[in-house]
């Protein structure tokens, strides 16, 4: 089934939505994210404005309001900035398996194309949707990180993925 939704990039005149969507995140799926409701809940507006200046983050919209969110960030540094990373992946329980999600992760793999060479992920071992739905847009499993993360309810491994991509950046490394 899929749904009628927008996607739309979001920019820091945004982050009330952002904040909207972020919070939804961490309080609806607080096991799939290596950050915290309490921690988030806390930062002021101006903070999830900053946020959406530091990374690409793209929303899926229904007719009035925002569903899903994902963000990508470029790395930071000469031998590193030919990577991205994609963080904050979510959509509404009512609006999975509609195509959300699918959308979102076009949406930045097109936004990364002729940016940067590679993206990479992690995600918790055994959310199977989520390594489902990167696998389908060409994501490898290239190890698992154990004990990545440390919950009240015990050590959690994550699934590191990457894609690379086909066109890749143009830019070379800057001598030192
Ligand atoms: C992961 C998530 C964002 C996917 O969003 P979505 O809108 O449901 O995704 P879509 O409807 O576009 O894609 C569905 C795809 O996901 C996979 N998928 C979805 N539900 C699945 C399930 N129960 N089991 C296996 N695969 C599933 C399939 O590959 C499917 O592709 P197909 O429709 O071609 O078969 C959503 O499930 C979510 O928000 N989960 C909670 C937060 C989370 O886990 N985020 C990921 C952090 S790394």
């Amino acid at each position: 089934m899929s749904g009628s939704f927008r996607i739309s990039r979001l920019l820091p005149s945004d982050a009330e939505a952002f904040r909207t969507i972020r919070l939804a995140a961490l309080r609806t799926a607080p096991d799939a994210f290596g950050s915290t409701y309490e921690i988030e809940a806390a930062r002021p507006v101006s903070a999830f404005a900053d946020g959406l200046s530091a990374s690409v983050v793209f929303g899926a919209y229904d007719d009035r309001r925002i569903v899903g969110m994902a963000g990508l960030k470029r790395e930071a540094g000469p031998k590193v900035s030919h990577k991205a990373f994609i963080w904050g992946f979510y959509v509404e329980p009512a609006w999975q398996g509609r195509g959300a999600g699918s959308a979102l992760v076009a949406a930045l793999i097109e936004a990364a194309q002729d940016v940067v060479e590679q993206l990479t992920l992690t995600v918790v071992e055994g959310n199977d949707a989520a390594i489902a739905l990167y696998t389908k847009f060409g994501f490898t499993a290239y190890g698992v990180e154990p004990r990545a993360l440390k919950t009240l309810a015990g050590y959690v491994n994550e699934v590191l993925m990457a894609l690379r991509l086909p066109s890749g950046a143009a830019e070379q490394p800057k001598a030192t």
